[in-house]
């Protein structure tokens, strides 16, 4: 198994160019399953899960290739609708092709995705919603079966779901009449998607907003534009808390600064500077780094996706910061690994209290989910002496030549083999 072998440093400097958002590509290649043309998207991030995603969307039938952050997906040749269990268990994010399938074949299968190691994550609300608009949903041999022609209708999601409204603005695309969405998430990545689908001919309304009207095509297919993927808001934040942690300036490049607000108005009060440009931000060092209280929560909130790698940077503090994880029950995952590196932090159910300014040491620590691995780097460098990284393949998911970047602002970190 591969693993990475960190040293620690007082040190980085330098800049880094962040790649598309992960969580952006993942609906828009979706989408394509609501074309009736080639697609053609840049910027994708070449990220496992993302390659995933092109296996299943392959699987189906459609064509569908990534090359040089380029995908092309043709999906006028897809003649299957069963997603299957040995894909989506790699990557919950499948559930996403619930909706545009059903919409345009009117049947499908797909794999419910199970628990995974942040918490339980049910679909219960993409269903529900699924149901109001027609939908004849049963549950068999773990696979959500879903049939019938797709109706607009008013549906109000009980809780904010990002890829739940993802999955049903592209099923309601299809529908006949207007949906009615209200409490949807609010997200870049939900923004963008119904940017697309505007662009590619939707009438959508209330893009930005909680409360989208959409006016569904009758099943006709839309005619997509090329389009470029939004920036990753979560890797230019964790390189960030990179820059933050060893206390050095560092910049990110090619990022988009207004969907870092919660993150960047956070290290400013941790005591860092932050200067913004057009697509670029420098964070520059903190005189003393003070500790903070984060409460994660819904877009524009602060990003649940970047509490591990705040954590990791409250260890440095100076006092006692508090961490109150509202959105997933056991997104707390990397507390024990970082204890092993000497960390003072206690758990409250879902509050965390760090106490910063202890001396880390270096350890052999286990990657346990895509951002809890980010943590356990951010640790490893501000550690005393060389830590491994343990099952590193979480974070192959979702962050794009990670080494190569950190060496490029001055880390010493390499992958190798056990
Ligand atoms: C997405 C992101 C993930 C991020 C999360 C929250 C993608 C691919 N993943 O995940 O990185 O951490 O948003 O910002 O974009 N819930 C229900 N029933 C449902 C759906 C959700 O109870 O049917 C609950 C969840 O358990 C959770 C909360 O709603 O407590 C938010 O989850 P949700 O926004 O759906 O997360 P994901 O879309 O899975």
């Amino acid at each position: 198994m591969t693993y990475l072998q960190i040293e620690g440093t007082n040190h980085l400097s330098g800049s880094v160019t962040i790649n598309g958002a992960k969580n952006a590509a993942l609906p828009l290649i979706v989408s394509s399953i609501l074309a009736k043309n080639e697609v053609k998207i840049s910027n994708v991030p070449e990220v496992e899960d993302i390659k995933t995603l092109i296996s299943l969307l392959k699987n189906l039938g459609a064509k569908a290739d990534l090359n040089h952050h380029e995908a092309l997906l043709n999906t006028t040749t897809l003649n299957q609708t069963t997603a299957k269990y040995d894909i989506v268990r790699k990557m919950r994010a499948s559930i996403l092709t619930l909706g545009p399938l059903l919409s345009r074949f009117r049947h499908c299968e797909v794999s419910l995705p199970g628990g995974c190691a942040i918490g339980q994550r049910p679909i219960d609300l993409h269903l529900l919603a699924l149901e109001k608009m027609g939908a004849n949903i049963q549950i068999k041999q773990g696979y959500v079966v879903a049939s019938g022609t797709l109706k607009g209708a008013e549906v109000l999601f009980d809780k904010i779901t990002v890829t739940g409204s993802e999955n049903i603005i592209m099923a309601a695309a299809l529908a006949s009449g207007k949906t009615r969405l209200l409490n949807v998430a609010k997200e870049p990545e939900v923004v963008q998607l119904c940017e697309v689908l505007r662009e590619a001919g939707l009438d959508i309304k209330g893009i930005g907003s909680d409360e989208l009207e959409i006016y569904g095509t009758n099943g006709e297919c839309l005619e997509f534009k090329e389009f470029a993927v939004i920036p990753d808001r979560i890797e230019a934040g964790t390189y960030l808390c990179a820059g933050a942690i060893v206390n050095s300036k560092i910049s990110v490049c090619k990022v988009n600064p207004s969907h870092l607000s919660a993150v960047l108005a956070k290290l400013e009060q941790m005591g860092f500077g932050i200067i913004v440009e057009n697509d670029s931000i420098t964070l520059l060092p903190a005189k003393e780094i003070k500790p903070v209280e984060i409460l994660t929560s819904e877009y524009p909130g602060f990003p649940t996706d970047m509490q591990a790698q705040f954590m990791a940077l409250a260890l440095r503090a100076n006092g006692t910061s508090i961490i109150d994880e509202r959105l997933f029950e056991n997104r707390f995952m990397h507390v024990s690994e970082l204890l092993r590196m000497g960390a003072d932090i206690k758990l409250n159910g879902h509050i965390a209290t760090i106490t910063g300014g202890k001396e880390l040491n270096a350890a052999d620590v286990m990657a346990t989910d895509l951002r809890a691995s980010s943590a356990l780097i951010l640790a490893a460098l501000a550690a005393k002496g060389t830590s491994r990284v343990h099952r590193i393949y979480h974070l192959d998911r979702g962050y794009e030549n990670l080494e190569e970047k950190f060496k490029a602002l001055g880390a010493n970190i390499t992958r190798l083999e056990e």
